[in-house]
């Protein structure tokens, strides 16, 4: 595991930009796995930059998502679906056929989870997966859990996680109560791994995570056992843990 303390948001968004752009760099037709929340999306700024000053070329890249709601509409502004087009892929030259998430608009969550599991199969791989990590410890939607689920599956939001995605929506009841999530095991299998993490609120969890036991209670701990990890921090996220 590789810790990589930064000052702050920005520092720490610059970082995670460097390092994703190392990987473009190295393989431009590499797979990236890709995060929603608030976490990456200076990570996203950073890329888009440099895209524009012409240091990275998207065109050769496929992209994967994390996760999506269930039972959200691609056009509606709180689909991760709509995330990606807003933040990263309608400012850049990456190939939108080849940029892929769970299909949210799928009420069948066999046949979704089936189809995503292909389509990431079929890429190749992943070769950098960047993760943001929720308060509970989840990564993509993998929510506490007695085990470890290992491929896409459709998971029942815990309510921690509804409350803390409540500040996008109008209200509680809008929040969506299930999504589509990449499995841990495909996560585990990404080459590569890239968490990004900022904010005190996130101080209890870094430690936990990366420094507790291993269990499906916190699934992030699982992250321990990859050989190439890097965590990029700020400050206040790494206030409990020596970086
Ligand atoms: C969401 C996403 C996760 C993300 C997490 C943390 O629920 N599914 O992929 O890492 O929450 O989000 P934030 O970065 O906003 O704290």
């Amino acid at each position: 595991m590789r810790i990589i303390g930064t000052k702050d948001y920005e520092d720490m968004s610059r970082k995670a930009a460097n390092i994703i752009s190392a990987q473009i760099i190295m393989k431009p037709g590499c797979v990236l796995g890709l995060a929603t929340g608030s976490t990456p999306i200076g990570t996203y700024q950073n890329l888009v930059k440099r895209y524009q000053e012409g240091d990275i070329d998207f065109s050769g890249v496929t992209t994967v998502n994390l996760d999506e709601y269930k039972g959200i509409t691609k056009e509606n502004d709180q689909s991760y679906y709509y995330f990606m087009n807003h933040n990263l892929f309608s400012h850049v030259n990456v190939d939108t056929n080849r940029t892929f998430l769970p299909d949210g608009t799928e009420p069948d969550a066999d046949k979704a989870c089936e189809e995503y599991n292909r389509v990431i199969e079929a890429t190749g791989g992943v070769d950098l997966q960047l993760l943001g990590i929720g308060h509970n410890g989840h990564i993509g939607f993998n929510e506490p859990a007695d085990v470890f689920k290992k491929k896409c599956h459709c998971v029942e939001l815990s309510e921690t996680t509804i409350k803390a995605n409540q500040r996008f929506f109008a209200s509680y009841d809008d929040v969506p109560k299930q999504a589509y999530t990449m499995g841990i095991l495909t996560i585990m299998q990404a080459r590569k791994i890239l968490v990004v993490v900022s904010g005190e609120d996130k101080a209890a969890i870094v430690k936990e995570a990366f420094f507790g036991p291993i269990t499906p209670k916190v699934q992030a701990s699982v992250l321990q056992l990859h050989p190439d990890v890097t965590i990029v921090g700020d400050e206040a996220a790494f206030s409990l843990i020596k970086a």
